[in-house]
């Protein structure tokens, strides 16, 4: 059996009673997490639309699945909600420019200009693809899960394309875009 001594159940307690941390606080420890970034694209048939992201995971193998969280607000929610596909677009570290149009950085370019430079392709039922990205998955959405200010889309994984030469990442760190060297073979 699994006897607490008091002064666990005390650190329990305190733990029980703890409320959240404030925004600064939660960014401040965010900016250690290295991110991957990524490109989430998807057409409704109406209009491409897409955002920079760092909020993937993998989630399962078998079935294979993967989870992106994407805030309400921004423009592509609508336009991935509608098709119920997307695509996730694993940038490199030459990329940085990508990364910067599809977050919005980039005065003037909004929507479907955000697709101007780039080898954009269609993969399964037409969702943007972007053919040098390290790698893409292309997916249909199996789940929406409502959490506060986003929506986190279960997806599961319809075909793996780009270029799956496991070239240098392009990172997400301390709040500027980074890269690591590839690793040694
Ligand atoms: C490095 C980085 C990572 C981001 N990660 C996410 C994310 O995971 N989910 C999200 O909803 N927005 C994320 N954003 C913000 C979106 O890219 C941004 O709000 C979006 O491009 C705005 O698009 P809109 O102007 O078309 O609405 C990230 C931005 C940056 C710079």
């Amino acid at each position: 059996m699994n006897i607490m001594n008091f002064h666990q159940i005390q650190q329990l307690q305190s733990a029980q009673q703890a409320g959240p941390v404030s925004k600064e606080d939660f960014c401040n420890g965010m900016r250690n997490l290295a991110g991957h970034c990524v490109v989430i694209a998807a057409n409704d048939g109406q209009c491409r639309a897409g955002l920079t992201a760092t909020a993937v995971c993998s989630v399962t193998a078998e079935p294979p699945r993967l989870l992106v969280c994407v805030n309400r607000d921004v423009f592509a929610h609508g336009v991935i909600t509608r098709s119920g596909r997307l695509s996730i677009n694993v940038l490199g570290a030459s990329q940085e420019q990508v990364a910067r149009r599809f977050a919005g950085m980039i005065p003037g370019v909004s929507g479907g200009e955000r697709f101007v430079d780039g080898d954009w392709r269609e993969g399964c039922n037409g969702t943007p693809i972007l053919a040098e990205a390290l790698a893409v998955f292309d997916c249909s959405v199996v789940e929406i899960i409502p959490a506060a200010t986003h929506d986190l889309f279960l997806c599961e994984v319809q075909d793996v394309k780009g270029t799956l030469d496991q070239a240098e990442p392009l990172l997400y760190f301390a709040g500027k875009f980074a890269a690591i060297p590839s690793h040694s073979h």
